[in-house]
């Protein structure tokens, strides 16, 4: 099964299981991960998966199985990735801002780092010398991704150690022999265009010739998925392409006879896990302002918070009434203040009780859900061979009072 879920299989996933409801599909990641693999094949790539978009366990476990890595963005997430079977060697953790102490943790569990600040480069320097080996995070000065929320790269991020610092950066390697193996970047999320991917290579280019054991270059995530019907993900055939063409005619990174090798990575999260997702949540109220028809679902922004936080464009589709004669919904949530879903749009006949399915929910739905309200988080659903499993159960009371301590 490729593809997507069909709308008999979410409606099903909906009335086994009830809403609100995360609901994934195994196989369309494996697809994703498929058009990477063999678009990259052309060159020495090794691809980590940004567990920060969706860590289930059992999600990684999936990844685990297809043979794509880890890339992790906290210590607790390396820690979920150790859990779910991960080798140390197929662990990446990419910090930024984290105390040296995360650090010491990562060095001990004996993962890939990349380090993103003067200051903790030093206190790695003092610690582990030249003992082991370690990847800088390079701000390369570039703008890019689809909004200035999830840009990265530019010149007021706080992420990675601005390019123009390159002579701190070499003082501290030299006064403490320290061993760098990668350097990295990461400019954004939702990048389409392969030449921003190839102008970050031109920058860390430059660099090469001061970092004589670099092995790797990695160029971290950022693949634009379609949300919208009709829009383009990111093309990797052309993407691999052209980063082979860049490295080949390098005279110093280019994987040619005289040249040095490196091998490049990267961090996927959307591209893999975003289209493989939906939101299920069940309409409680149909409301006629007279100007407007409002569809309320029993979710809201404490389930899928980027619609109100990015102005993220979420494809919805009434499955309980798919050939309904089309009307224009403005789709909400049940949260105590604005949660829009979606202003405005064609949506086949809702009524009271209808299941609305939220695409493209995969990447930081669940992820970055809360209990605001007081509401509980979804259940979560895999569907794997065609068959619906559950993977996390809907939190209770318990879940809310939990940590809680009665002492006042
Ligand atoms: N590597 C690093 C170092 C990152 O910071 C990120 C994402 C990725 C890889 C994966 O990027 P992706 O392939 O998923 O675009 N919550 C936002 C996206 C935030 C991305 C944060 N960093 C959203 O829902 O659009």
């Amino acid at each position: 099964m490729k593809g997507s879920l069909t709308h008999e299989q979410l409606a099903a996933a909906a009335a086994e299981f009830g809403t609100p409801l995360y609901v994934y599909h195994a196989e369309k990641i494996g697809e994703q991960y498929e058009k990477i693999r063999s678009a990259f094949s052309i060159m020495d790539t090794s691809f980590f998966y940004a567990s920060k978009a969706l860590t289930n366990i059992n999600i990684l476990r999936y990844i685990k199985s297809i043979g794509c890595n880890v890339d992790c963005s906290s210590i607790n997430e390396v820690k979920l990735a150790l859990f779910a079977g991960f080798e140390p060697a197929r662990i990446l953790y990419t910090s930024n801002g984290i105390s040296f102490e995360e650090i010491e943790e990562a060095v001990a569990a004996g993962v890939h780092i990349n380090i993103d600040s003067l200051s903790n480069l030093e206190k790695f320097g003092k610690k582990y010398g030249h003992t082991y080996p370690v990847g800088i995070r390079i701000r390369p000065n570039i703008m890019a991704g689809g909004n200035l929320k999830i840009s990265t790269g530019h010149d007021t991020s706080k992420f990675g150690i601005p390019v123009d610092q390159l002579t701190q950066i070499e003082n501290l390697v030299s006064e403490y022999n320290i061993l760098i193996r990668t350097l990295h970047i990461h400019t954004g999320s939702d990048i389409k265009d392969p030449d921003i991917f190839v102008k970050g290579m031109e920058v860390l280019f430059e660099l090469i010739p001061h970092f004589p054991e670099l092995e790797v270059i990695d160029l971290g995530g950022g693949f634009k998925v379609p949300y919208m019907p009709g829009e383009k993900e990111t093309d990797v055939v052309l993407l691999a392409q052209k980063i082979k063409d860049t490295f080949d005619h390098h005279p110093v990174a280019g994987n040619h006879g005289a040249g040095r090798k490196f091998s490049i990575w990267f961090e996927p999260g959307k591209f893999l896990v975003s289209q493989c997702g939906y939101l299920l949540a069940e309409v409680t109220v149909v409301k006629d302002t007279g100007n407007m028809v409002f569809a309320a679902v029993n979710s809201g922004l404490n389930h899928l918070i980027r619609p109100m936080m990015y102005d993220a464009y979420h494809h919805i589709v009434n499955v309980s009434n798919p050939d309904g004669q089309p009307k224009i919904y403005t789709i909400t949530g049940n949260v105590c203040e604005t949660d829009t879903f979606a202003s405005e749009r064609e949506i086949s006949e809702i009524r009271e009780g209808d299941i609305l399915a939220l695409f493209n929910a995969g990447a930081y739905g669940f992820e970055m859900a809360s209990n605001y309200n007081s509401r509980f988080r979804p259940a979560e659903v895999l569907y794997k061979e065609n068959i619906p499993h559950l993977i996390r159960r809907r939190d209770t009371m318990q879940d809310l009072l939990r940590n809680q301590e009665l002492n006042s």
